[in-house]
């Protein structure tokens, strides 16, 4: 059954609170309770020096009340003292500025000092808290990435990617081949003459900035596991960190093999104002329910990433403080959020925060308490949600019988060369999932490294810059309908046009022979109705199916036994057209939804989400406004 919990911050309370805080958290139907994770100053104020009796007294009164522990490592918020120590641990963006002491996040991957330092308070807080029965889970650090701060151009961050490389390639020849450096004389002889890839006059070699992105994230792992190799000899419970939305600056798969736990933090309307490219009438509409698509693909997500086992740690309970507009959420979506994450298969999710600071950075976030100590709007539904989850009891999920394939490196590639405006991957591969949804779908999401497809009836593999011969057989040998494309396969892992031609895939006599890319408002329209954006593949095929053509002919989709390929960016109607007609060849049935309403299955129920401001009826049921149903 999927637990409720809150983030809380017994340092920024008098302590006479901490005893009615636990007791009200526990009363509300609350099970855990995150704390810890900026305390470093309030834990190690000078170096060696510890101040443990507060935290030890705030863990006795939470774990009192009946309340469970996730204990969070403090490395995101290094103190002053520690900044002094080592001056140049700051991170330095693209301009060569180091980023300040004075906020959080400050500090660079790279840095071995701070690396040191991070495990050495990461072991110290495993030593203490390590054995103590109210702690049952941790959450290392917090939010890796968050404000920009993957990527460093810092001087140790360039020896390191230096180190980096020449693991990689042993010589430098091999490295200038594999670049293609002799294109502009950028030949390189010794390891140590690589820089990093900013500040340079133009753009520059993108094989470079692939194995920048590669390196900085590599850098994040390491530096995880660090925190994981200290942490671990002190306690059985699970590791966890809390991931962000659409943050893909590092390969969250691979970390994701070294913790037990995936969590995520979901701020639906931040997210909407804030991280996705939607019309503004789209965003009016959705203003304070979010984006009826977001939430979802990142709990299906960050479920494959913690290899099933996965949290919301951080629940948006009102309105935030950090998007260009910060609504409230319409009555009834904290309940929808909470349930929604429940139904994709959540173990936990925590509201964050109990209550709002009155002072500092986030002092206009909402919380669960107003500042005055009197319960906000989220106060009511959390206690909602805790008395539906209680009737709703354990959930069983059920394999989805599409797949989608979401990769990191996709991402980065894609980034370095978009080559027309607006090609994102990630944009890409949510589109997809928007259209599979809005065919009634369970969608799960695939890293590129599966190769296990046993139980789909279609796997959609868009935008995938390499793929992997053994990949392509796994596929192909699985009883999935495959659908490849736009721009799959359409390089070698070193950046290079492949010969033959993309896709290149083995019984599909195809071949990318030209791609154009077109402005937003110059869309080319299609003989079956709808239109292609942004990309447009010219494709070359011998005798295969025209599944779309353009209104002059072009084929843009072929197919041959069961698989598809697709060679353009489709408009969202039109996508949802093309993947209705694909997997009816795969044998899914698909129900297009109403406008906002979206649905997940789960064994022996189904959830009904209306993320739209007014009532919908569907199936003879009317769905109010922002309200959440279970029909079994
Ligand atoms: C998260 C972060 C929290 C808090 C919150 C505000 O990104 O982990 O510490 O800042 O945002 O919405």
């Amino acid at each position: 059954m999927t637990k409720l919990g809150v983030c809380y911050y017994p340092e920024h309370w008098d302590e006479s609170l901490w005893e009615s805080d636990a007791r009200r958290m526990a009363d509300l139907g609350l099970t855990y309770v995150r704390i810890g994770e900026f305390a470093w100053s309030r834990i190690e104020p000078t170096e060696g020096k510890f101040a443990w009796d507060w935290l030890d007294r705030a863990v006795e009164v939470l774990g009192a009340a009946g309340l469970q522990v996730v204990m969070g490592t403090p490395s995101a918020t290094p103190p002053r003292w520690v900044v002094d120590k080592y001056p140049d641990m700051l991170a330095v963006d693209a301009d060569g500025r180091p980023r300040k002491f004075g906020s959080r996040r400050h500090y660079c991957f790279s840095h071995e000092g701070y690396r040191k330092e991070a495990a050495r308070i990461t072991a110290v807080m495993g030593k203490r808290y390590g054995q103590n029965d109210h702690v049952t889970a941790w959450q290392i650090d917090n939010e890796y990435g968050c404000h920009d701060t993957t990527i460093s151009y810092s001087p140790m961050a360039a020896s390191a990617f230096q180190d980096w490389l020449a693991q990689k390639y042993q010589s430098t020849d091999a490295l200038n081949r594999a670049w293609g450096n002799v294109f502009w004389s950028m030949e390189v002889h010794d390891f140590t003459e690589i820089d990093l890839p900013n500040l340079t006059v133009t753009e520059a070699n993108p094989a470079h900035l692939l194995d920048f992105r590669r390196f900085t994230s590599d850098q994040v792992v390491r530096w995880n596991k660090a925190m994981v190799d200290a942490l671990r000899p002190h306690t059985d419970a699970p590791l966890i960190h809390n991931y962000m939305g659409r943050i893909t600056d590092f390969d969250h798969y691979k970390m994701g093999a070294d913790l037990d736990v995936a969590a995520w933090d979901s701020y639906p309307l931040g997210f909407l104002e804030d991280r996705i490219e939607m019309d503004e009438d789209f965003k009016a509409r959705y203003a304070q329910q979010g984006h009826p698509d977001f939430q979802a693909f990142h709990h299906d997500l960050y479920r494959t990433i913690g290899k099933g086992r996965w949290w919301v740690m951080e629940q948006q309970p009102g309105p935030v403080n950090w998007a260009p507009f910060n609504p409230a959420p319409l009555d009834g979506m904290v309940r929808l959020w909470s349930l929604e994450a429940a139904a994709h298969g959540a173990e936990a999710v925590c509201y964050f925060r109990w209550r709002q600071a009155p002072f500092a950075q986030e002092q206009m976030h909402a919380g669960l308490l107003k500042t005055d100590d009197t319960p906000a709007r989220a106060f009511v539904e959390a206690g909602d949600v805790a008395t539906d989850l209680k009737a709703l009891g354990a959930l069983e999920q059920e394999q989805a019988s599409v797949a989608l394939i979401f990769d990191y490196e996709s991402q980065w590639a894609w980034e370095i060369q978009p080559q027309g405006q607006g090609f994102d991957y990630f944009r890409l591969v949510f589109k997809s999932y928007k259209a599979l949804r809005q065919l009634g779908l369970n969608v799960d999401i695939l890293s590129p490294e599966t190769r296990d497809f046993t139980g789909y009836k279609s796997v959609i593999v868009p935008g995938l810059f390499h793929l992997p011969p053994d990949l392509v057989t796994a596929l192909q040998e699985s009883e999935a309908h495959i659908v490849w494309g736009p721009r799959t396969g359409s390089k070698t892992s070193e950046f290079k046009i492949p010969t033959p031609l993309p896709p290149a895939i083995p019984g599909l006599e195809v071949a990318v022979s030209r791609v154009e890319t077109l402005r937003l408002n110059n869309p080319r329209a299609l003989k079956a109705g709808g239109e292609a954006h942004l990309w447009i593949e010219e494709l070359d095929h011998n005798k295969m199916h025209v599944v779309e053509e353009t209104v002059d002919g072009a084929p843009i989709a072929v197919s041959a036994g069961k698989e598809t390929y697709l060679g353009a960016w489709l408009g969202l109607n039109t996508r949802r057209r093309f993947f209705k007609a694909e997997l009816l060849k795969a044998g899914v049935k698909t129900r297009e939804m109403p406008e906002g309403l979206r649905r997940r299955r789960v064994k022996g129920k189904e959830f009904l989400f209306n993320y739209g401001a007014e009532d919908v009826e569907f199936d003879g049921l009317n769905i109010p406004a922002a309200t959440a149903i279970i029909r079994t």
